[in-house]
């Protein structure tokens, strides 16, 4: 039995978000194809986040930090993680910035190898969800900070599994067009949880 961790990083409602609405899919397919695992939801916006503020900062240097450990110490506890996030600024919202920044946690989820960083979260895999407004290829392609940024900072923890589902440029579709191609994602994000 696994248990998967679903981030949600949107203070938006559920029934506002397009996010939410591929993610919360997602969450579906996955639940009805793992009947057996277990998930349990991080709202980041309804949560008191604790920040490594300059007090934080001196109590982790003398390995007396308790709040910011326990959310990397619950992070790492989970075998799967789900993170949904819209593009906000070509980046992703500040609240799942500060999250992740928080789970980097040393002899938690890393540690060093011959002076270098090893992450401790090899076998956690994640998928990222994510829609934007503008598009994200061709010229464009080089203001892709969230993908690629939710990459590197969990590859510093040791995860590579990472896929993500995403659903670029929403903005230039119609109505009618949007339903399409949430239906297109649909039908990958099926198979994806199946996999998953
Ligand atoms: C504060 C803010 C910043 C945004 N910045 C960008 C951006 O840089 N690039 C982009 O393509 N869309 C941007 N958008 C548009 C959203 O990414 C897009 O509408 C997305 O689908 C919203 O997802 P949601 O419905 O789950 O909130 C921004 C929206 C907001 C509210």
């Amino acid at each position: 039995m696994a248990r998967l961790l679903y981030i949600k990083a949107n203070p938006k409602a559920n029934d506002q978000s397009l996010t939410f609405t591929l993610s919360d899919f997602f969450i579906k397919q996955y639940q009805l194809s793992h009947p057996n695992d277990t998930v349990e939801v991080l709202d980041l916006y309804q949560t008191i986040m604790p920040i490594m503020d300059c007090e934080r900062l001196a109590l982790y240097n003398q390995g007396k930090e308790t709040e910011i450990r326990h959310l990397a110490e619950q992070f790492k506890s989970f075998d799967k993680c789900v993170i949904a996030a819209p593009v906000w600024n070509h980046s992703f919202p500040a609240m799942l910035k500060i999250y992740l920044d928080n789970i980097v946690y040393r002899h938690v989820t890393f540690g060093y190898q011959d002076g270098k960083v090893a992450g401790l979260c090899s076998d956690m895999k994640v998928m990222y969800i994510s829609t934007s407004g503008q598009p994200y290829s061709g010229n464009r392609s080089f203001l892709n900070h969230h993908v690629s940024q939710v990459e590197a900072v969990l590859s510093l923890v040791g995860i590579t599994d990472v896929d993500s589902i995403t659903l670029w440029g929403r903005n230039s579709f119609n109505e009618d067009q949007l339903k399409q191609q949430i239906c297109l994602l649909q039908n990958q994000m099926v198979q994806k949880a199946k996999q998953f």
